[in-house]
């Protein structure tokens, strides 16, 4: 890997002389990709640790940078994540206490494409599964926002770097449900290091992606005093 200097963007985008995304186009339409991925389209191992170097500006407490990145492109390897992953969404559905999570605003409109990815991923050219290792502990609410705050937002700049360079992803965790069969398959140390989720990278079809529809979170801004009224 280059150094900082490299993470200058120099995009397929501007080789080819299209306009490089603004800032709040990248932000306002990077969506989960799951029927826009290519998977007969190679992705460079080169492409991939440039936009990990740009997801490496995210922040981490203390500067403490405790994650890894593990990349797979071997097909043998993505086969049997996809079992896995496939294995994460049956446990999901036949889980005892369905009431403990939130319901699922989109889950029927999603539903279909959901599956789709369930049953393509092997097939995306990458398959990532950053890691974390418990610096802060899991116990306090301090200790969970600190380690978690200490790689998700990397994962999501890694996620706005692809989307500038003309690639996608889908936010992921269903295969969390059997994290330690994923940690022996890629030879994690388990418990010491926590996955954080399972991310395709593959370029779409299509570069054209489109802001989505977050009014219900308009209510969900309070500015000095939290109002009950408000989220009625
Ligand atoms: C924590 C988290 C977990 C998710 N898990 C999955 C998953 O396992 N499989 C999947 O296909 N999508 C998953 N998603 C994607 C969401 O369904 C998606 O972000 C949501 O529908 C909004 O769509 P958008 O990302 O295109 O705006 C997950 C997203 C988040 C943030």
């Amino acid at each position: 890997m280059s150094d900082v200097a490299d993470l200058t963007p120099s995009d397929d985008k501007e080789a080819s002389g299209a306009s490089p995304m603004s800032a709040e186009e990248v932000l306002s339409t990077t969506r989960s990709v799951r029927k826009r991925l290519d998977f007969e389209r190679p992705v460079s191992r080169d492409l991939v640790e440039k936009c990990l170097r740009l997801a490496f500006q995210g922040p981490s407490g203390a500067n403490s940078q405790g994650w890894a990145w593990v990349l797979v492109d071997d097909p043998a390897t993505k086969e049997k994540m996809g079992e896995i992953y496939r294995g994460g969404m049956s446990d999901h559905a036949n889980r005892p206490n369905k009431e403990d999570q939130p319901p699922h605003r989109d889950v029927p409109k999603i539903a279909d494409s959901v599956m789709y990815l369930a049953e393509n991923i092997q097939r995306v050219p990458v398959l990532l599964v950053p890691v974390i290792n418990h610096t802060y502990g899991r116990k306090t609410t301090f200790q969970q926002a600190s380690t978690w705050g200490s790689i998700l937002p990397a994962v999501w700049s890694f996620h706005l770097a692809l989307r500038s360079h003309g690639l996608g992803s889908a936010w992921t965790t269903i295969h969390l449900y059997r994290e330690q069969e994923m940690a022996e398959l890629l030879g994690i140390p388990h418990p010491e290091y926590t996955q954080a989720g399972l991310f395709p990278v593959a370029y779409t079809l299509g570069t054209n992606f489109s802001p989505a529809d977050r009014s219900l979170s308009d209510k969900r801004i309070f500015w000095n005093r939290w109002s009950e009224e408000q989220l009625s």
